[in-house]
């Protein structure tokens, strides 16, 4: 299976307008090191994609299009499939980004001066979004790698002006999968608050070891009620450049006027080419899907074993990544090498760029630092696991 996909064949992206290489100079001071920051993947996307395409190119006619009437029914047929859940296609829009819907959905929810919750360390976005629109956050931190109910419970009682909690599920960084458990318990807390959930499940497709996600908005009535679904098939196909995603809304009372906002607008009309490379991913993708997380879950393990030789003075492990339950991100506690590199048990924001510098210099890679997710992150860094092989074999 591996063979008909070649996932170890090194592809070269660069001065191809890649973010992720040809910003290396301008983030990392160099360009010569190894990419594994930004979340696309090294590998090819299916072809699937690419043949519906070529035909579309091949037309030579690029004029107005509709939003095709088997898109929508293809999501839900997906969603079904994959996370056994149920939603009807009107409960469905397009929105060409996933970043672009949180903006869409804190706007039109929220107004400014208004608290929204985030459970950090997380995705930088969900700072920068609310705080470059004018809202607060407040952060819920993550305990032990685990949501901290209760102390959501305490700010929420002590905040009752809190609009909105944006959860990331699967988690990233971390790759952590919510239980059903704690996905109910969350949704009483913030029904209770009448606190809106933006549930963002891009990682949602790549579960790895056999894992199953759960949709937020699937735990229960509440959950639904609550809940608007931000999806889309950009992580799991290596499709982000085409911003095809989408929202599910299940609430009529929130997706009618959020749907015809967005209408009015023109905010949820999607380009043809990626109206096509959903479809086409969705109806044919999952094999290239399935054999892309087994590639990627032995390329966990290679790297587990590769921590596992990088030892202190002390015989003791200076790198300890944590496995994720989902998707390629592997967030590394470096804690370790982070005191032994700044001389000192008791860390602080500042010391963090000498474990970049460390990466970038000494092993010569690029990845994304710990404190990029907010303050949590401190002695940690998160790497790209999407690659061939090779590019794992960096020197430590
Ligand atoms: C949790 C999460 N949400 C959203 C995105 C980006 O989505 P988009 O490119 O569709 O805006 C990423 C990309 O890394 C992500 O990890």
């Amino acid at each position: 299976m591996e063979n008909k996909y070649n996932f170890d064949e090194i592809l070269n992206r660069k001065g191809t307008y890649s973010y992720k290489y040809d910003t290396l100079t301008k983030y990392f001071g160099r360009d010569d090191i190894t990419p594994l920051w930004v979340a696309d993947m090294e590998f090819r996307s299916p072809s699937c994609i690419k043949e519906v395409l070529q035909q579309y190119i091949d037309s030579d006619v690029y004029g107005y299009n509709v939003e095709p009437s088997e898109l929508k029914p293809i999501i839900a047929y997906w969603l079904e499939k994959e996370h056994s859940w149920k939603v009807h296609s009107d409960s469905i829009v397009f929105i060409a980004g996933i970043v672009r819907g949180i903006g869409y959905v804190i706007n039109y929810f929220t107004k400014p001066g208004d608290k929204i919750v985030i459970q950090s360390p997380v995705y930088h976005p969900f700072t920068n979004v609310p705080q470059g629109n004018g809202r607060i956050v407040l952060r819920n931190p993550l305990k032990d790698h685990k949501m901290d109910l209760d102390h959501l419970e305490k700010l929420l009682n002590e905040n009752p002006d809190t609009k909105m909690i944006i959860l990331c599920n699967p988690h990233n960084p971390g790759g952590y999968m919510w239980t059903r458990e704690e996905l109910i318990s969350l949704a009483e807390i913030c029904y209770s608050h009448q606190v809106l959930v933006l549930s963002d499940e891009i990682h949602s497709d790549l579960a790895l070891w056999g894992n199953k996600n759960i949709p937020f908005a699937s735990v229960s009535q509440k959950a639904a009620d609550i809940c608007i679904t931000l999806g889309a098939p950009s992580k799991t196909f290596n499709i982000p450049g085409f911003a095809a995603s989408f929202a599910v809304v299940t609430n009529l009372s929130l997706s009618k006027p959020f749907f015809d906002w967005l209408e009015i607008n023109e905010l949820c009309c999607p380009c043809i080419v990626a109206s096509l490379a959903m479809m086409a991913a969705y109806t044919k993708g999952k094999p290239w899907r399935d054999a892309a997380v087994k590639y990627i879950e032995d390329n966990i393990f290679y790297l587990e074993d590769k921590f596992t030789n990088f030892k202190g003075k002390d015989g003791k492990q200076m790198i300890l990544p944590i496995r994720p339950q989902s998707s390629y991100l592997v967030w590394l506690d470096c804690r370790p090498l982070l005191k032994v590199l700044a001389g000192k048990e008791a860390l602080e924001i500042e010391d963090q760029s000498l474990l970049e510098d460390f990466f970038i210099n000494k092993v010569g890679i690029a990845l994304n630092s710990g404190i990029m997710f907010g303050d949590e992150g401190l002695g940690f860094m998160r790497l790209n696991a999407a690659c061939p092989r090779s590019m794992l074999d960096f020197n430590l």
